[in-house]
């Protein structure tokens, strides 16, 4: 199965990308986690896209679809994948469309996580206390939300055309909102 997530900063992509990973083994390809590790190892590339990252902007597309190209070739995505953070922006969803048609993987669903600006700003704020992620400053965190709502938002029609998207509202307990997202993918939730 191979599932684009979709969502504001902080509507929990992340969080149930790893709960599906337990659920149905397909491996969970992060771009954000990807950019973070190779900032992470010094790589030039890695440092270059952190100082974007750090201003909440978005890393330049052909940077981002190289490292997912390399990452969408690796032996265990031939099982599927949950992709999280990936596409952003109009572009980078007809690039995906047009490799994966090339390795013979389209997207079967997209789901959109949907949460309120305030839910958002309280989870952030959270994680910027417990982890100190660097782009989890207050005024990034702004302007994530802003190239959110100007370049990613439009991201959903390009899939709702196509008929794949789904709508999961984002807000109460995790486990919840993981059984919406199995709902959608046709998956019974056992307590396995
Ligand atoms: P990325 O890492 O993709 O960040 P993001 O989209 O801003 O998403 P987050 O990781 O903040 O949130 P999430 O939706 O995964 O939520 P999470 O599960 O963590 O990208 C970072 C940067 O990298 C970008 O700004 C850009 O610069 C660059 N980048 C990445 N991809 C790119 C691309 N394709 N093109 C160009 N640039 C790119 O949850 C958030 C918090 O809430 C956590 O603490 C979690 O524990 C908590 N939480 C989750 N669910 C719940 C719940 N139900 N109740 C209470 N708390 C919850």
């Amino acid at each position: 199965m191979r599932i684009v997530l979709l969502g504001p900063p902080g509507s929990g992509k992340g969080t149930q990308a790893a709960r599906l990973v337990e659920k149905l083994g397909i491996p969970h390809i992060s771009t954000g986690a990807l950019l973070r590790e190779a900032a992470a190892q010094g790589t030039e590339l890695g440092l270059k896209a952190k100082e974007i990252s750090d201003k909440g902007e978005l890393v330049p597309d052909d940077v981002v679809l190289d490292m997912l190209e390399e990452r969408l070739h690796q032996p265990d995505v031939k099982a599927g994948f949950i992709l999280d953070g990936y596409p952003r922006n109009l572009a980078q969803a007809e690039s995906l469309e047009k490799v994966l048609e090339r390795i013979g993987q389209p997207v079967d669903e997209a789901i959109l996580i949907d949460i309120d600006a305030e839910q958002i700003v309280q989870r952030i704020a959270k994680r910027a206390r417990e982890e100190g992620r660097a782009d989890d400053t207050e005024e990034t965190v702004r302007n994530r939300l802003r190239v959110y709502a100007e370049q990613t938002a439009p991201v959903a029609d390009f899939y709702a055309q196509r008929g794949l998207l789904t709508r999961v509202m984002g807000d109460g307990p995790i486990e919840e909102i993981l059984q919406r997202i199995l709902s959608v993918l046709n998956i019974e939730h056992g307590n396995d």
